[in-house]
């Protein structure tokens, strides 16, 4: 794809979301498995489906549409992702994180990104939120491999600062206020769709990682890239593989997320609230 084909992709995606909502988000949200449920707080939200926006990515597996959904959470103007895209599916990184260039075009400055992750640090607990303080990105693949589109940002981005010292502050001061406990510490981006190994979460131990997942990496980079402000949580689904005597299933992760949506929900408009 050439470099003028992918920003006029951006240009006519942003413009048609613009003229059906007709309004500027500022707050952007990517929510992992099981924690969509934040759509349900956008007030006057207008949806529209992924596959009906020029050049979204849409998403193969049935019953799995996906849309993203304009509105507004506590007075601030929100574009969500209600349904999100990840590499094992077999689609590309520039094709996961497209979205996050469309709302940069949209007017988004701020990214909230959660999911879904295994727990390695062996004094977390499941149900444990964790704000990201950094991440590893383990998936050998790069959104911005390829000509560099210097209009959307630098050939080579800084990232020591991928998330948000500021966001993180204000995360665990909302998270304090509410009397929620809350972790932080740095997330492996793996491609999966095979959990990991009990070798490779040691490994990831020595790496300094305290969680691991399949998201959230691409996306993150992109952002930077194109300056927006990144926060991001993980919900600790299910301890990762080797530390408890049990196999690891999706049926826990998602059994995990429901029973932790009450106080993730609460968090998160705080945060919007506070932003
Ligand atoms: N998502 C939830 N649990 C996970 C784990 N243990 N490894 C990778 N991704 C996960």
């Amino acid at each position: 794809m050439s470099t003028s084909s992918y920003s006029a992709q951006i240009l006519e995606a942003a413009a048609f979301i613009r003229k059906e909502t007709g309004i500027q988000p500022e707050i952007g949200l990517i929510l992992g498995s099981g924690l969509g449920i934040v759509a349900d707080l956008i007030e006057n939200p207008v949806a529209i489906e992924y596959s009906s926006i020029p050049h979204f990515p849409v998403s193969t597996v049935e019953g799995h549409a996906g849309e993203l959904v304009v509105g507004s959470i506590q007075g601030k103007n929100v574009v969500m992702m209600k349904g999100r895209f990840h590499t094992y599916e077999g689609y590309g990184v520039e094709t996961v994180s497209f979205p996050v260039r469309v709302m940069k075009e949209l007017g988004v400055r701020t990214l909230i990104v959660t999911n879904a992750a295994g727990g390695i640090d062996t004094s977390y607990e499941v149900g444990d939120l964790m704000v990201i303080s950094d991440h590893l990105n383990l998936t050998y693949r790069n959104p911005l491999i390829g000509p560099n589109d210097n209009n959307l940002g630098a050939r080579f981005p800084d990232m020591s600062e991928a998330y948000s010292r500021r966001l993180r502050q204000l995360a665990h001061d909302t998270a304090a206020e509410q009397g929620l406990s809350l972790r932080e510490g740095v997330y492996a981006g793996l491609l999966g769709p095979s959990y990991e190994t009990p070798a490779e979460i040691r490994m990831l131990r020595v790496l300094g990682a305290a969680a691991v997942g399949m998201s959230t990496v691409p996306e993150v980079i992109v952002a930077r890239h194109a300056g927006i402000e990144v926060l991001g949580f993980s919900c600790i689904a299910n301890m990762a593989a080797g530390i408890l005597d049990q196999p690891l299933s999706h049926a826990e992760v998602m059994e995990t997320t429901e029973k932790v949506k009450p106080k993730f929900l609460k968090l998160v408009l705080g945060i919007i609230k506070a932003l």
